[in-house]
């Protein structure tokens, strides 16, 4: 993922940013429904009917997730995005370049093997859908951590320039 002419995120990236962030944090919090209702299933057994609009919704914000990162991939090769940083070390960059890596692959990944998992009943897509969403939750708190760092350790402009306080 290489890196293109431009100096900030345009404003539909920032946007898509937080919501695809905001997105998963409520998959995070609001999964009960989901396993309950997915649990039953395996059994053989009738799902608990107030568990089956939370699963649902499980779903629908899943695919949500699904169709903005292909937006949000679609409009990074279209128009790039700005460096990782100009001012730390390259062993940090690289890390930080890592990191957005792995967050793309996990937020096509992750809703993917839930489909593969409601949908197709594919077997073992449930397991890499629960690993997929252990690795993102890890990867997305280096990555929380990495920005709060680089804001307010390196006082770079990088957490700037993704809350619209910094546009070209
Ligand atoms: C589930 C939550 C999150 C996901 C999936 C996510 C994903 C990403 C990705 C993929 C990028 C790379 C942008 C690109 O190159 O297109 C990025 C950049 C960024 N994210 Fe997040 N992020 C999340 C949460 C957060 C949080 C909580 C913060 C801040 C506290 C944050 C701050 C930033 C910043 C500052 C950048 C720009 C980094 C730079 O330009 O070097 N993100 N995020
Ligand atoms: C980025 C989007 C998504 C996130 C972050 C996410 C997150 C989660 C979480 C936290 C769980 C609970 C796992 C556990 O601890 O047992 C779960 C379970 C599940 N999700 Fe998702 N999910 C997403 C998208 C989807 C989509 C789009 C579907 C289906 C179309 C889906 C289907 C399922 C199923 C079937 C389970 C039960 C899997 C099992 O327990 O083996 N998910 N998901």
């Amino acid at each position: 993922m290489s890196d293109t002419g431009v100096t900030t995120y345009s404003k539909t990236q920032v946007v898509l940013h937080w919501s695809i962030a905001l997105l998963i944090l409520v998959q995070f919090l609001a999964h009960d429904g989901m396993e309950h209702v997915w649990r039953a299933f395996r059994r053989g057994q009738d799902a608990a009917a107030n568990d089956v609009p939370m699963a649902y919704m499980h779903v629908v914000l899943g695919l949500a997730v699904l169709v903005l990162a292909c937006w949000r991939l679609w409009l990074r090769v279209r128009i790039g995005v700005p460096p990782v940083s100009g001012m730390e070390h390259p062993a940090l960059q690289l890390l930080a370049k890592a990191t957005h890596l792995v967050i793309y692959a996990l937020i096509f990944i992750v809703p993917l093997s839930g489909v593969a998992a409601w949908f197709l009943n594919v077997p073992g897509a449930g397991l890499v859908h629960v690993l997929g969403k252990d690795i993102l939750l890890y990867v997305v708190l280096l990555h929380t951590a990495g920005a709060l760092f680089q804001h307010f350790v390196l006082k770079s402009d990088v957490l700037r320039r993704m809350l619209f306080l910094q546009q070209a």
